[in-house]
């Protein structure tokens, strides 16, 4: 799975000295993954009638297809939650597992609405220990079920709670095992070998445990040291100013300086008390549908290897100096944490072509966003912060600038290995969330959500009681603003 990058390869032009983000060209990554997702699961199950969208014909279908050990009464209990929950099976298939002898895979095509289907899978999960469909390798595989649920006929599958996340974000494409030949680090088998424990931790981990702390060697923490000093020389002249505000708060607390890579565990503590987000380790590339839902909960995926000792100041590909260095400090910025989030919301549920429409924004944005403070042009965006070249570039004069339009931002090509042709300007995050929002509306979707911070969970509102429920929130807010304003006119008058 890396024609994309070879593809990639063949362009001319600047070589940008950065990391890009996990969020770019939808549907090229969407092919992609759905080539990993068939190779890994089903070599040679009948496509056709896998994923050809058989639950188009009817009208609230579903697909599950999960793994099951063979051990007597496996497949009628897990049959049996089908029949608990009412839903009606159309059409089954079984075969033996290519991967692992004692197991057999189970397809099903059932009529379900989306309600009853999250209840199914809870179901299923708790009974069967689903995990998620992506081990890396064999022996990785869970004894008991892998599970996968595509699309229902209510849209694209979504998590809708925060622990969801663990069965989307392991659906990475990875230069990990697989380095590209125009990569760094290609030929370095000691390095490709260091990717495979990093990609390893991230795989293994599940929501609510803490990050591994790392233990960094001393090439790792030299090739960190050169690009921290690097790019600290350009920040006073070409940073925005949350992230001037908000480095020396992480050199204070997460130990940010240029002898020492920071640990991500320190860094999302950190970021969860300042802006509500927290970090999670990824092994490489998601899809831009998982990475940006992730942002809904405020999730951050986070890339935990640094990039090849050989060249500091260039990286193919995110790596950890990119996400500590140009992501955190801006993710610290309640308005910024604001302003993502909601770009992470407006993408669960949504179509292919709008998440497509949305990860460009990010990319223009989160990535290579500029702004203006006092009248001069800063940086916001993390491939901007984390990149001399493309920094200086940006902000040299000659490079081409419009002001930030969703309408218009959305269509632009998002470059991978160049710099960017064109790069947006808001005047303030404010501005650019209250557009997205704006933009945000335009995207079709039969239902809208919200975010509930209690149990970091989204709520789908499209009945009168989901509504209801929030209408009783706002009045409970709206009653604290009220009695605010009364003990401070009182106060006032005494
Ligand atoms: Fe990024």
């Amino acid at each position: 799975h890396s024609s994309m990058y070879a593809k990639k390869s063949d362009e001319h032009g600047p070589r940008r000295g950065r990391s890009f983000d996990t969020v770019y060209e939808e549907t090229e990554l969407n092919n992609e993954m759905n080539k990993v997702t068939i190779s890994k699961i089903d070599e040679e199950w009948d496509n056709r009638s896998a994923f050809s969208g058989r639950t188009s014909g009817s009208e609230r279908g579903a697909t599950i297809m999960f793994a099951l050990k063979n051990e007597v009464g496996g497949l009628v209990e897990a049959l049996k939650l089908f029949q608990d929950k009412h839903v009606n099976l159309v059409h089954i298939e079984s075969r033996k597992s290519k991967r692992r002898n004692s197991d057999f895979e189970i397809f099903v095509d059932c009529d379900s609405n989306h309600e009853q289907l999250k209840e199914l899978t809870q179901l299923l999960r708790k009974h069967t220990d689903v995990v998620d469909i992506e081990p890396s390798d064999n022996s990785a595989l869970p004894d008991e079920v892998n599970l996968i649920v595509l699309d229902t006929a209510d849209g694209p599958w979504f998590p809708t709670k925060i622990s969801d996340l663990d069965l989307c974000a392991n659906r990475v494409l990875m230069y990990g095992s697989e380095l590209d030949a125009d990569h760094p680090g290609f030929k370095d088998n000691i390095y490709r070998k260091r990717r495979k424990y990093f990609a390893d931790l991230a795989m293994n981990y599940k929501h609510g445990e803490p990050i591994p702390y790392i233990d960094f060697t001393e090439e790792e923490v030299r090739t960190w040291g050169v690009v921290f000093r690097e790019l600290n020389k350009l920040y006073p002249t070409h940073a925005c100013k949350e992230h001037l505000k908000n480095l020396p708060l992480l050199t204070k607390h997460c130990n940010y300086n240029e002898n020492n890579i920071p640990q991500l565990q320190d860094i999302s503590h950190f970021l969860k008390e300042r802006s509500g987000f927290i970090i999670r380790p990824v092994a490489g590339y998601l899809s831009p549908r998982d990475f940006l839902a992730g942002l809904a909960f405020r999730v951050f995926h986070c890339t935990q290897y640094i990039r090849h000792s050989s060249e500091p100041l260039y990286t193919p590909e995110p790596d950890t100096c990119h996400e500590l260095l140009g992501h955190v400090p801006l993710l610290a910025d309640p308005t910024f944490a604001q302003f993502s989030q909601e770009i992470g919301l407006a993408s669960l549920g949504a179509s292919d072509d709008a998440v497509q429409k949305l990860a460009t924004c990010y990319f223009f944005t989160v990535e290579f966003g500029l702004c203006k403070q006092d009248g001069k042009l800063r940086a916001y965006g993390a491939g901007l912060l984390s990149s001399v070249s493309e920094l200086t570039h940006a902000l040299s004069g000659k490079s081409i600038i419009l002001p930030f339009d969703p309408c218009v931002t959305c269509n632009q090509e998002c470059k991978i290995t160049t710099f960017q042709d064109v790069y947006f300007v808001s005047e303030s995050f404010e501005e650019a969330k209250n557009k997205m929002r704006e933009f945000a509306k335009t995207i079709r979707r039969p239902f809208t959500v919200r975010y509930n911070p209690y149990t970091q969970s989204v709520d789908v509102l499209k009945d009168t009681t989901s509504i209801n429920s929030m209408v009783k929130d706002i009045r409970y807010d709206l009653d604290i603003v009220e009695d605010a304003l009364n003990r401070l006119q009182k106060h006032l008058r005494a």
